[in-house]
């Protein structure tokens, strides 16, 4: 039912739906489903203001406090979910320069304990935001979160402590750590990407369970239904899209994709692939070459369980053009050039996924944690890690306190050298990972559909420093 009102915005060959004017009355009598399309504007998502004003140092104030979300559909009406947020303007973004040295206040306004996680990022063992050898931040209480922006990308933050429902409440943010040699763009385009629990009959926003699969549900960019961007022909765009939903998955399209890198960056090579697909976590980062075309950014239904997608692509968001131009040409971005890394062959520690929806259980190396063992690598080793998900459903495999690189998915290597700390694993698939233990700590090793996490789906693994 749902899917009826998705599908409604066209299919992917078809001209790009032309928004309908907002002032044109709703037909009354129509009693198909309600249109869940918007027709505002993309948003930008507020751009936190750095406290300190010297240089190399960004410092926020971070509040995680109720919050109402609010989406406004075609016909003008309003939907309301009460959540979480971490601004009272709504999800922040924060953009800081590598090497800089960068400071939160944070403040729990919560009636319940949280943390804020920092994913992606490789942070001091104390400062990522996990309960596992620390308390929570209590109601009312304050932690200072400070570390040194070591890698440029497009990370998120988001709560470690009754993650599922935190993170489905709305309670995240962004962080982009720009690299000051990076090509100058016409706009650096942040689009963050959840989706929201829509009730198929009324279209009212049930909850914030966000228990869709495939092409249920809503998605919304930067909080708003399927909004309008408007851009000029010759403009050359930077865009970073985050999934931060806590289960649904993406499969995004657009015409001649330019994908530039993904949770880490930029990647090893440009990319062309016909969709990019974006797990729970996941992040990719893509240039658009704006000429005399508008388009729209379509999501295709995406089965995790396996088997195949059914039901037609719908449009996330419509790409008009304002002042047709040639598009420009591709900008000269700092590419690794790099190949994947050899797979050594053996390997040092193996995660294995199983569990079953019929069961409802779903677990990491047979155990659901905290039972498992504790995996160790020496500080200053590499650590080769084979994933293996025997389960028929997917899980996007999630490591803290370090990136890792992809040897291989099913046995076949990257084509470039690619790093990660979100990577999905398909249904009875098998990943091979290479992690430099550099940096001592206790660190969560999980899946990132925060159910299964919080089911038990997770692990610990420690690096050591040599006694
Ligand atoms: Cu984004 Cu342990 O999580
Ligand atoms: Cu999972």
């Amino acid at each position: 039912m749902i899917l009826a009102l998705l599908a409604c915005s066209g299919g992917d060959d078809s001209a790009p739906a032309a928004p309908s004017p907002v002032d044109s009355d709703p037909t009354p009598a129509d009693s198909a489903a309600p249109d869940t399309r918007g027709l505002l504007p993309l948003a930008r998502l507020p751009e936190l203001e750095d406290l300190d004003p010297a240089d190399g140092a960004v410092r926020v104030a971070l509040v995680a406090a109720p919050h109402t979300h609010s989406f406004t559909d075609t016909d003008n009406t309003t939907h309301t979910v009460d959540g979480f947020a971490y601004s009272s303007s709504g999800t922040p973004l924060i953009r800081a320069q590598l090497g800089d040295t960068f400071t939160a206040d944070f403040t729990n306004d919560l009636d319940e304990p949280t943390t804020i996680h920092w994913h992606g990022l490789a942070v001091p063992y104390d400062m990522d935001g996990v309960t596992w050898t620390a308390d929570p931040i209590g109601p009312g209480e304050g932690f200072t979160y400070t570390f040194t922006l070591t890698e440029p990308g497009t990370f998120w933050f988001h709560p470690h402590f009754n993650t599922d429902e935190q993170v489905s409440g709305g309670l995240y943010g962004v962080l982009i750590v720009e690299d000051p040699a990076d090509p100058a763009v016409d706009e650096d385009l942040v689009l963050l990407i959840d989706d929201w629990d829509l009730d198929p009959i009324t279209a009212e926003i049930d909850d914030m369970d966000h228990d869709h699969v495939a092409a249920e549900g809503s998605w919304t960019v930067n909080g708003q239904l399927q909004p309008t961007l408007t851009l000029d022909g010759g403009s050359a765009l930077r865009v970073r899209v985050l999934n931060v939903s806590n289960l649904g998955y993406l499969d995004l399209t657009w015409p001649d994709i330019r994908q530039l890198g993904s949770d880490q960056g930029i990647g090893g090579a440009l990319s062309s692939p016909d969709s990019i697909v974006l797990s729970p976590g996941d992040r990719a980062e893509a240039e658009w070459l704006i000429g005399e075309d508008s388009f729209t950014l379509d999501d295709a239904p995406y089965v995790h369980q396996g088997g195949s997608a059914w039901g037609e692509a719908s449009a996330l968001m419509d790409v008009e053009i304002g002042t047709p131009s040639a598009a420009p040409s591709g900008l000269d971005w700092p590419f690794s050039g790099l190949m994947p890394t050899p797979d050594p062959g053996h390997t040092d520690i193996t995660y294995v996924f199983s569990g079953s929806r019929e069961t409802g259980v779903w677990l990491m190396n047979g155990a659901v944690f905290p039972d498992g063992d504790i995996d160790e690598v020496t500080l200053g080793d590499d650590a080769i890690i084979e994933v293996r998900n025997l389960s028929p459903a997917e899980h996007p495999y999630h490591l803290h306190g370090m990136p890792f690189e992809v040897l291989s998915i099913d046995g076949i290597a990257p084509a470039a050298r690619q790093m990660e700390d979100t990577l999905n694993l398909g249904v009875y698939s098998t990943v091979r990972l290479r992690v430099e233990g550099n940096n001592p700590g206790d660190w969560m090793s999980h899946c990132h559909i925060l159910p299964h996490a919080e089911g038990g789906m997770m692990s610990v693994l420690r690096v050591n420093s040599p006694k």
